[in-house]
């Protein structure tokens, strides 16, 4: 069985495609065979970051692991249930191709989008990345601005809901285990973090995600990207850029924290499944 994990929210640039590649890494050095999705089909960031990864290798002679890519056409029929019905198809054709895969890691596109809704119905775990700034909240909840209270969910939310509520409706084995993290945790706004930190606590229970630590602010994240790089590549005594700082060293626990507090399954080793399969 693949696992599907569903980087997804409705802001632009809080940390999908980076938090993405840093799971593909992260679930391939634990020896799984990891598929990667990009449905931001506008700026394809997942996918630029992997074809970086391939033009760092070419030039410093390295082997770094790959995913399997799968690509999904966007469809640019006229009629929309047309173009949603192939954008379907396309999705899920897509996904066929990487039925061997022990995980399948999907970015979306920081907008709703109809791929994106398609890919979150097709969710094991979702991974929303959380800018640490009030002004990202209402991603999760809807605020009342005189006075700070939350009154209901975001749409957002909302569209977590739904595809909760239609896995159920199919027969799907499993819920959605949707997992907040808080993404460019400053130092310094430690007062701010805190008072976050219990608005989210609270609106966790309210609405139906678990709260994962997240990631600091660190500018290596942005160094990496044109080289293809994540942290988890770094540190080897060949790796081309040293685990310089005691910054780096706690971004590279952050990572491993993250994977940990996703509680993945531990895909059956081929032994186990010869074994199932007998005995069944
Ligand atoms: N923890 C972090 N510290 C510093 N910079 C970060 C961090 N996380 C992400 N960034 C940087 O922020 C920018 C946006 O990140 P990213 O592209 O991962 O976001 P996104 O949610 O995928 O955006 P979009 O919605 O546009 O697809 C990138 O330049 C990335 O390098
Ligand atoms: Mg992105």
């Amino acid at each position: 069985m693949t696992h599907v994990i569903v980087l997804g929210n409705e802001k632009g640039g809080s940390g999908k495609s980076t938090t993405a590649m840093h799971l593909i890494v992260a679930l391939m050095r634990s020896g799984h065979k990891v598929g990667a999705v990009d449905l931001d089909l506008r700026q394809g960031s997942l996918k630029r970051y992997i074809e970086n990864r391939k033009k760092f290798c070419k030039i410093n002679d390295k082997d770094l692991p790959f995913p399997i890519e799968a690509e999904v056409e966007p469809s640019a029929l006229d009629s929309r249930a047309e173009s949603q019905a192939r954008e379907t198809e396309n999705l899920q054709a897509a996904l066929s191709t990487l039925e061997g895969c022990d995980f399948v890691v999907i970015d979306c596109p920081g907008a709703n989008t109809h791929l994106s809704r398609l890919a979150h119905l097709h969710a094991d775990t979702i991974v929303t990345p959380l800018n640490d700034s009030f002004v990202d909240f209402d991603l999760l909840a809807r605020i009342d601005p005189e006075t700070g209270r939350v009154t209901g969910p975001s749409l957002y939310s909302e569209m977590v809901w739904t595809a909760r509520k239609q896995r159920a409706m199919a027969g799907v084995p499993g819920g959605i285990d949707w997992v907040v993290m808080r993404n460019r945790l400053s130092a310094t706004r430690a007062r701010n973090k805190k008072n976050m930190g219990d608005k989210l606590e609270d609106l966790s229970a309210r609405i139906g995600f678990r709260l994962a630590r997240g990631f600091g602010d660190r500018v290596i994240y942005r160094e990496l990207f044109p080289i293809g790089l994540t942290l988890l590549d770094l540190g080897g005594v060949d790796s081309p850029v040293r685990l310089s700082t005691m910054s780096h060293v706690t971004a590279r626990l952050e990572i491993r924290s993250l994977v940990a507090a996703l509680n993945l399954p531990e895909p059956e080793t081929p032994a186990e499944a010869a074994d199932g399969a007998a005995a069944a």
